[in-house]
């Protein structure tokens, strides 16, 4: 018996926000909610289940991976649904939690889920000084302007190529998480051009759930201009842009392990590890 384990409908987006924000840095809005229940493909009647004390949903995002989002205090019934929900869809189960987390990792190792990886959240504060942004010679950067969309797509997906485990996003995906607010700020949408070739770029916004708090959400420098300082100027910029608002802070996700170096990247101009979050994986036949 599933003891009042259920799909969610509209009216538990609110309940279903408080779920997704405990255990999370920052607090998780209705509006994210939405979002991810009308993302392209999302099902919620069979991708989404709630109980008292948990929400799930599962995500299968390619080449047989599937993403087991469990958040609130996890109900065994409602780890139980998400693994077999998640074994139709694909057959390498990926979940996670933070670290401070531990009701659910433990119960992901009971389930022989295996540590694979993890992620930093690296925040500075952004009343300590940082250099100027010194750009690599040619390059020039501006805000998104209309017509932009196509360039920041494409280099976002070219450039996450070289990241742990690329997820290949088509542009209505990419649009519908990336192309509205919050995200959308187009003022704090870099693009760095090399006369006509976008060369990189930085995604950026003020977060949602921390009014002090600046987001890097995408950086990516395209390879012919790679170790050249560009990634560094952009996020020197992005900090330069945030202290102009009055954010306090600043703040992003990386892979620890990071094949291009990022993490290196951000400690070199102060940012610090603020959180980890363990990402665990179980092979299914
Ligand atoms: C991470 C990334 C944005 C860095 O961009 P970048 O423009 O190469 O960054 P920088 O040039 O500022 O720094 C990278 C390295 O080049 C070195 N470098 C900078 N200028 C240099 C120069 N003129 N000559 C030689 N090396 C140089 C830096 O010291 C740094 O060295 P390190 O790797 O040993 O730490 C880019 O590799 C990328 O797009 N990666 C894939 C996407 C990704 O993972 N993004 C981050 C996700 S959070």
């Amino acid at each position: 018996m599933n003891g009042g384990l259920r799909a969610p409908t509209d009216e538990d987006v609110a309940t279903v926000a408080r779920l997704m924000s405990e255990h999370w840095p920052e607090p998780a809005d209705e509006a994210l909610v939405r979002r991810t229940w009308s993302s392209p493909g999302f099902d919620l009647e069979h991708d989404a289940r709630l109980d008292d004390s948990s929400y799930a949903n599962v995500d299968a995002f390619g080449d047989g991976r599937v993403w087991i989002d469990v958040r609130g205090r996890p109900s065994t019934d409602i780890v139980d649904w998400a693994e077999a929900r998640a074994r139709e869809k694909g057959s390498r189960l990926l979940a996670g939690g933070w670290a401070s987390n531990e009701a659910l990792l433990h119960e992901l190792e009971r389930r022989r889920f295996r540590p694979i990886r993890h992620s930093h959240r690296m925040t500075i504060n952004l009343s300590d000084p940082t250099p100027e942004p010194l750009w690599p010679e040619g390059i020039e950067v501006r805000t998104f302007r209309p017509g932009d969309e196509r360039a920041f797509y494409e280099t976002h997906q070219e450039t996450f190529e070289d990241s742990w485990e690329p997820i290949e996003e088509s542009y209505d995906e990419w649009a519908h998480w990336t192309l509205k607010p919050p995200v959308f700020v187009p003022d704090l949408w870099f693009l760095a051009i090399d006369g006509d070739e976008p060369a990189g770029v930085a995604i950026c916004y003020p977060h949602r759930g921390a009014s002090d708090l600046g987001w890097v959400q995408i950086l990516g420098v395209r390879g012919p201009w790679r170790k050249r300082g560009l990634g560094r100027a952009l996020l020197l910029h992005a900090f330069a842009e945030f202290r102009l608002r009055g954010l306090k802070r600043a703040g992003l996700g990386v892979d620890a392990e990071s094949i291009t170096g990022a993490n290196r990247l951000y400690e070199q101009v102060g940012m610090h590890v603020a959180a980890r979050f363990d990402i665990y994986e179980k092979v299914v036949p």
